[in-house]
C-alpha cells in the first residue's frame, strides 16, 4: 500500500533529482525529472542503456504533454481523448525544454499519460514531467511488480513505489504522429485497427515505412531472461531441463506453466511467468507460439524479441 507520505517522498524525490520506481498500468518505469539533465543521465547509467535510446516521457494532462510538444497534431487529440490515460505512447515534435539526452539526439518526444492512480499523483504533486524507461536493465526483462524491480535495481535507485501488480503487463503502443502519416513503432494491447478506425486512415509499420521516423530503442533482441528462450509449436520440447508456458496442453517440462488464451489476459500475466521461469534454474524457456490473430501482435513481438536466434 502506498501512503501519503511515500507520495510526498517520491513527488520530493523527483523533483530534487532522485530515481524513483513508479507503477504503471504497463509495466514498472524508473522515473527521473525528464527536464534534469543529470538525472536522466542517471537513468542510463543505471540501466546500462546506451544514450541511443530514447526515453519516454510521463505526464498528467494534456497540458503537460503540449507544453513539451512543438506541434499537437489533430491526432493527437483524438488519440490521448480516447486511450489516455492509458497504454498509448505518440511520437511527436519536441520543444527546446526537452533536453536532447532524454530524446536520444531525436527531434521527437515519445510522451504518455499513464494509468495508474499513484503515479498519476506524484507527477501531479511534483509538477514535472517524467522520464520513464521500464525499471530493469538494458535488454533485461520488464518488471510488472515492485519485486521485481527490487530484485533487478534494488540498490541502485532512490525509492520504490509499490502500486500492485500491472493491468497491462506489456509495454505500452507506440506510435509516431511526427511525420506526414502515422507510423505504429511498437505494437502493445490496443489493437492496430481500432486506432486506424478512430483516425479514419490506415497506420504503417515501422517495416513497412519507407524513410519512417527512426526507432531507435526497438533493439532486436531486447526483453529477454538470462536463461535461453525458444518459441515451439504443438508441444515439441527442447532437451534437457524445461520450463514451459503453454496455452493448449501441457507437455512433459521440470516446470509447466498454464498461460490463458484471451490475449488481454495472457499479457497481463506473461513476464511475471518469464521471471518465475528464468529464477527456476532450467536450461531453457520453451514458450508454445500464441494463437494467431492482430490482437496477439503485442504479445507475438516481445515473445521474439526474447527468443534467441
Ligand atoms: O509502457 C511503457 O511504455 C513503459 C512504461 C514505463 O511507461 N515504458 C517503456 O519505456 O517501455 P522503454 O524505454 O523501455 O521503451 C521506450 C520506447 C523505445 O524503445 C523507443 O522505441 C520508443 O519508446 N521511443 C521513445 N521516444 C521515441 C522517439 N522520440 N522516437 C521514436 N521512438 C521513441
Ligand atoms: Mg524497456
Amino acid at each position: 500500500m502506498v501512503s501519503e507520505q511515500d507520495l510526498e517522498r517520491a513527488a520530493w524525490l523527483l523533483r530534487n533529482g532522485g530515481l524513483v520506481a513508479l507503477p504503471t498500468e504497463t509495466v514498472y518505469g524508473l522515473g527521473a525529472n525528464a527536464l534534469d539533465v543529470e538525472a536522466v543521465r542517471r537513468v542510463y547509467r543505471v540501466k546500462g542503456r546506451p544514450s541511443t535510446s530514447p526515453l519516454i516521457v510521463h505526464v498528467a494532462s494534456i497540458e503537460m504533454a503540449r507544453g513539451l510538444a512543438l506541434r499537437w497534431p489533430i491526432e493527437a487529440n483524438i488519440l490521448a481523448g480516447r486511450y489516455w490515460p492509458g497504454p498509448l505512447t505518440m511520437v511527436v515534435p519536441k520543444r527546446p525544454v526537452v533536453p536532447d539526452l532524454v530524446t536520444a539526439g531525436l527531434a521527437t518526444v515519445g510522451l504518455r499519460m499513464p494509468a495508474h492512480p499513484v503515479t498519476l499523483e506524484v507527477i501531479r504533486r511534483a509538477q514535472i514531467p517524467v522520464a520513464a524507461p521500464s525499471a530493469n536493465r538494458f535488454t533485461g526483462l520488464s518488471p510488472t511488480t515492485a519485486a521485481h524491480v527490487a530484485a533487478a535495481l534494488g540498490g541502485e535507485i532512490d525509492f520504490i513505489l509499490d502500486g500492485g501488480p500491472c493491468e497491462v503487463g506489456i509495454e505500452s503502443t507506440v506510435i509516431s504522429l511526427a511525420g506526414a502519416e502515422p507510423v505504429l513503432l511498437r505494437p502493445g494491447i490496443i489493437p492496430l485497427a481500432e486506432i486506424e478506425a478512430l483516425l479514419e486512415m490506415p497506420v504503417r509499420t515501422q517495416d513497412a515505412a519507407e524513410g519512417a521516423h527512426p526507432s531507435p530503442g526497438l533493439h532486436p533482441r531486447h526483453y529477454s531472461p538470462r536463461t535461453p528462450l525458444v518459441l515451439v509449436t504443438g508441444g515439441a520440447l527442447p532437451p534437457g531441463r524445461v520450463a514451459y508456458l503453454y496455452w493448449s496442453q501441457p507437455s512433459d517440462a521440470v516446470l509447466g506453466i498454464p498461460m490463458p488464451d484471451d490475449p488481454i489476459a495472457y499479457a497481463r500475466q506473461l513476464y511475471a511467468s518469464l521471471h518465475r521461469a528464468d529464477d527456476a534454474a532450467v536450461d531453457c524457456i520453451a514458450v508454445e507460439m500464441p494463437p494467431g490473430g492482430p490482437e496477439w501482435a503485442g504479445i507475438r513481438d516481445r515473445l521474439e524479441r526474447a527468443a534467441v536466434g
